[in-house]
């Protein structure tokens, strides 16, 4: 029987690039029914809310989304459908794998990590305001649960898929509360559930020039939110930019899988978006419902069109003359 998963095309690049995977998935041979559905600026305008009561509750009832970007404006405006989304539903833990792909030329080899990103506290809990004029705050929360299970999730996630080391980004030198109850939370879970598994960490700033310097001594990257996002971007760098990282959001009941990067306004319905990104993203689905050998398929067929390095099959960013089309059906 056909399991049903949720669809969301979002803003900019989002639809071009949500069809493409759709298409993608279903030539795989997957036993999928889409239930597209609402959300993002375009949905405002079509459905009267950002992100609409129905999106929610069928991503709750079908448990499994693929979404594609959506718009957040910039210091004004309505707050982050992604943001409202991950809290809504719970969906604490970022993964965003980050890997080499067979002829993506970047500056470095052997890059194979993981971020994982706490996704429902740090700055990101929108808790903001203005004391008196020209005084703004903007809170930083982190509780001992969100903290504790994220940690356990990077864990777990490691022992499951055979990785080595969890290495902690913080700032605990400078935010020793917050920053400090994130470290304090990962060293008391790696001592009780983290046999076999190496544990360090490093101030971000360092993490980060460690980063650029050789990611290939890196596995699993454990942060709160905000690193996360930034960091994510940055590993993405590493490997060939953002049209080749996926993610997943997953919660304890629900999971909602989207790319790295956003709905890239500059190069939205030009048919030059990569869809690869959200089509790795469908992959990661694929073996989260138990697809496994459908996913096996789509990833056999995008290293080998990779491989071949036909540059009208591929999409500029990865120095190709082709568009998100000629890349689908290749
Ligand atoms: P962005 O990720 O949309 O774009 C950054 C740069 O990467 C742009 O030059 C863009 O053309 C390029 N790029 C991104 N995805 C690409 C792809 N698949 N293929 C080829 N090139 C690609 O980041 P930006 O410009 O900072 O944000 C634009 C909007 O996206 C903002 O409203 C932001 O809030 C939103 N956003 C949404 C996310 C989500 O829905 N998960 C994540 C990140 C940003």
């Amino acid at each position: 029987m056909a399991q049903k998963i949720c669809l969301i095309p979002g803003d900019g690049i989002g639809p071009e690039v949500a069809h493409s995977a759709r298409e993608v998935i279903s030539a795989s041979g997957a036993a999928i029914e889409w239930v597209e559905l609402p959300a993002g600026a375009s949905a405002l305008e079509t459905h009267g809310a950002v992100l609409p009561e129905e999106t929610i509750q069928a991503i709750e009832f079908h448990k499994v989304a693929l979404k594609g970007p959506v718009t957040t404006p910039i210091g004004k405006g309505f707050t982050s459908v992604n943001v409202g989304l991950r809290k809504r539903l719970n969906l604490y833990a970022a993964v965003r794998p980050v890997r080499n792909l067979p002829g993506i030329q970047s500056r470095y080899e052997n890059v194979d990590l993981v971020v994982v990103r706490e996704n429902t506290e740090g700055l990101y809990s929108g808790i903001e305001n203005e004391i008196v004029p020209g005084v703004v705050q903007s809170l930083k929360i982190a509780t001992r649960l969100g903290c504790e299970r994220i940690a356990r999730y990077a864990f777990q996630y490691a022992r499951l898929r055979g990785r080595h080391r969890v290495t902690v980004f913080h700032k605990a030198n400078i935010m020793k509360k917050s920053d400090g109850l994130f470290l304090e939370c990962a060293r008391q879970v790696h001592a009780a559930e983290g046999a076999g598994i190496d544990y360090d960490e490093l101030i971000i700033d360092n993490g980060c020039m460690q980063l650029v310097r050789d990611p290939s001594r890196f596995d699993v990257v454990l942060m709160e939110n905000l690193y996360g996002d930034i960091v994510s971007d940055l590993c993405a760098g590493l490997v060939g930019g953002l049209g080749v990282v996926p993610g997943a959001n997953i919660g304890d009941t629900c999971a909602v899988f989207e790319a790295v990067h956003g709905s890239a306004p500059d190069i939205a319905g030009k048919n030059l978006a990569n869809p690869l990104a959200l089509i790795m993203s469908g992959v990661m689905m694929l073996n989260h419902i138990g697809e496994t050998e459908c996913a096996d398929r789509i990833k056999t067929a995008y290293n080998t069109l990779l491989a071949e390095k036909n540059p009208d099959c591929l999409t500029p960013d990865i120095g190709g003359r082709g568009g998100t089309t000629q890349f689908t059906q290749a």
